[in-house]
């Protein structure tokens, strides 16, 4: 059995002004959770010789990646956080406020609703496909850092979670779920990095 590991980005500076999408760097604690991150990974696959680590194309992602050493690191588009469109760089507050047609709607249907522009969670299920048939070819662990919307959907494909339970999966900052799979099925394991 060969663990997969699956983290978020560090805190983004985004993420403490409760802005969704955008491409924004690391806030402090988002710093510490990259040394950390990199301490646990060289220890962790520390006789993992063919290990990678695959991150989005989005700075949060590959600064998150930055700290960690003597592995290869690959960029995947498919990666990316859900495009949230015209919302992208919004709070949650001022699409509820500025367009509560759409606010509305994505309460209804997380799942099947498109941001206007964006993407749907069906959307980033479906880009994943090619991710997740290179995670299952793989015989080497693989740490994935990402996103929250795209870590849901790849942690359901894994875990055998039902599609309409996807947008609402809980997935925290600053912990790493390992995913072992093994013959007698997947185990998993969560490291909390930080409080
Ligand atoms: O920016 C996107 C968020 O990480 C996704 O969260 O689908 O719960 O709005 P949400």
């Amino acid at each position: 059995p060969r663990p997969i590991l699956l983290t978020r980005h560090g805190e983004s500076r985004d993420n403490v002004r409760g802005r969704i999408g955008g491409d924004s760097g690391l806030s402090d604690t988002g710093d510490i959770y990259t040394k950390k991150l990199a301490n646990f990974v060289e220890k962790r696959l520390k006789n993992e010789r063919t290990a990678s680590i695959w991150t989005s194309t989005l700075q949060r992602t590959i600064l998150t990646a930055s700290s960690i050493a003597g592995f290869p690191k690959i960029q995947w588009r498919a990666l990316d956080e859900i495009n949230a469109g015209v919302c992208d760089g919004m709070t949650y507050e001022e699409i509820k406020k500025n367009m509560p047609e759409e606010y509305e709607s994505r309460k209804k249907d997380k799942l099947r609703y498109r941001y206007p522009r964006g993407e749907s969670y069906l959307d980033v299920i479906q880009r994943l496909e090619p991710v997740i048939i290179e995670l299952e070819r793989q015989r080497a662990p693989v740490v994935v850092i990402s996103h929250q919307a795209v870590l849901r959907a790849l942690y359901a494909y894994f875990a055998d979670r039902p599609l309409k339970e996807i947008p609402h999966i809980e997935m925290p900052l600053h912990t790493i779920i390992e995913i072992q799979m093994g013959v007698t099925g997947v185990q998993e394991k969560r490291y909390k990095l930080m409080d």
